[in-house]
């Protein structure tokens, strides 16, 4: 188990380039178990997640080799195999697996999907949208030996379940359309991927059209984490520093940036940076939901904001309960009270601690308290955190943050 040693209490300085984005480089890396070909990636990170997802599509045979920003995945000879049950039970997008190999094999196996385990995580629309394609569902199995377009309609908006539609979608002959789509900007990389592979793929309002085929080899650049960004600008007020963050796309922020704004914070916003200045004057009240709104990833993130400032709230509408990390947070001094998908932070004094990470962004949110509080803190269990940010001790220190991560 993982921990940070933090000596906190600094104020952080300076510039930060974000690294590729968490979530679009997973769709991208399962996805490409679905094409004959040889794949260009540009700027995957290299993170706890997309290592694992690597070791996964390794074990079917893909052929993965670095060659500075690039990173090439070959998976013109892949066999079938049960993937490793432990690495598939340390990701949540390990459920794209589902979709790619059905699409290339025929087959794909039911196993215990992991990833943050804050709030129930069904994956019932996943089947749904599987089994519209034909996909046969046994006990520990599903099966596929038709090749046909699908109408898919969703109730409502997931990022994971519109990945796997996509694969599918992407790899049948024929004319496919999705309706209720997730548009997060990792959904959209993993269209330009699925495109570059030779798919037709069309967004009008809620659906894409999809025109399928055989899939080589695609390219993609993956962008810029706009979660990371999130984390970034926040930790620069929670600090009373100053953070200048490169390499996000500022209009995937305008939401998190909103309420924000409305409480006196000003965002500078150039072409290649974004810094955050002025301090909070009221509560901040938050609501997420899917893209376009709040991201519920920057929530957990955006807490220790509050109860350093005047307090707020979080309301959380895509997960029904995603607070678990309060308790934690509790032990450096934050009051809140929460009840169902929602809570009240209060204006807190807040002390070095020792707590765990209970999630990757809960993690990151303690974390964040422990640089802000004077004085020793120690987070265990820091290795979720790292799953999600590259470098993340490295550029801490570069920012002046007196902070070192052990086994
Ligand atoms: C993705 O998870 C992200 N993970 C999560 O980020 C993120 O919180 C979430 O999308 C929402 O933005 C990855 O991309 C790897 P969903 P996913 O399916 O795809 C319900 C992080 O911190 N639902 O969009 O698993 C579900 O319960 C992680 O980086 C069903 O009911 O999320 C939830 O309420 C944590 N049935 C809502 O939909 C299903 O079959 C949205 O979930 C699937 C989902």
């Amino acid at each position: 188990m993982g921990k940070f040693f933090v000596n906190g209490g600094v104020a952080l300085y300076g510039s930060v380039r974000v690294s590729g984005s968490k979530n679009a480089s997973l769709p991208v890396i399962f996805a490409s178990l679905a094409m004959r070909g040889v794949s260009e990636i540009t700027g995957l990170s290299d993170i706890g997640d997309t290592r694992v997802a690597l070791e996964i599509i390794k074990g079917f045979g893909a052929k993965v080799e670095k060659r500075g920003e690039l990173t090439l995945i070959d998976t013109r000879e892949l066999e079938y195999i049960i993937p490793d049950e432990q690495l598939v039970s340390r990701l949540r997008a390990s459920t794209y697996l589902l979709s790619a190999t059905l699409s290339r094999f025929g087959r794909a196996e039911l196993q215990s999907f992991g990833g943050c385990n804050f709030s129930k995580r069904p994956i019932d629309m996943h089947l749904y949208a599987l089994s519209e394609f034909g996909a046969l569902l046994g006990e520990r199995t599903l099966t596929l030996s038709v090749n046909r377009p699908a109408i898919i309609e969703f109730d409502k908006c997931s990022v994971g379940a519109t990945v796997n539609a996509l694969i599918m979608a992407a790899t049948r002959k024929g004319e496919s359309t999705i309706k209720r789509v997730a548009k997060e900007p990792h959904i959209m990389t993993l269209v330009e991927y699925l495109r570059s592979a030779g798919a037709e793929i069309r967004l009008e309002g809620d659906s894409f059209t999809v025109k399928g085929r055989e899939l080589s080899g695609g390219r993609v650049t993956i962008p810029g984490d706009m979660i990371e960004a999130g984390t970034f600008l926040t930790l620069s007020l929670v600090t009373r520093g100053s953070i200048k963050v490169y390499g996000v796309n500022p209009s995937e922020l305008s939401a998190f940036m909103k309420p924000l704004s409305d409480s006196g914070v000003e965002f500078t916003v150039t072409p290649s940076y974004i810094c955050a200045s002025r301090e909070p004057r009221a509560p901040i009240d938050i609501v997420t939901a899917p893209y376009p709104e709040f991201p519920t990833d920057l929530q957990p993130i955006a807490a220790p904001l509050l109860a350093t400032y005047c307090g707020g709230s979080i309301e959380d509408r895509v997960w029904e309960s995603r607070f678990g990390y309060l308790a934690e947070m509790a032990k450096h001094g934050v009051g809140f009270r929460q009840r169902g998908n929602r809570a009240e932070i209060f204006p807190s004094q807040i002390v070095p601690a020792e707590s765990e990470a209970t999630d990757l962004r809960g993690g990151m949110a303690n974390l964040m308290l422990a640089l802000f509080a004077n004085g020793e803190s120690v987070i265990s269990s820091a290795e979720l955190v790292l799953r999600g940010y590259e470098r993340l001790t490295e550029k801490l220190t570069a920012l002046g943050a007196e902070i070192e991560y052990c086994m």
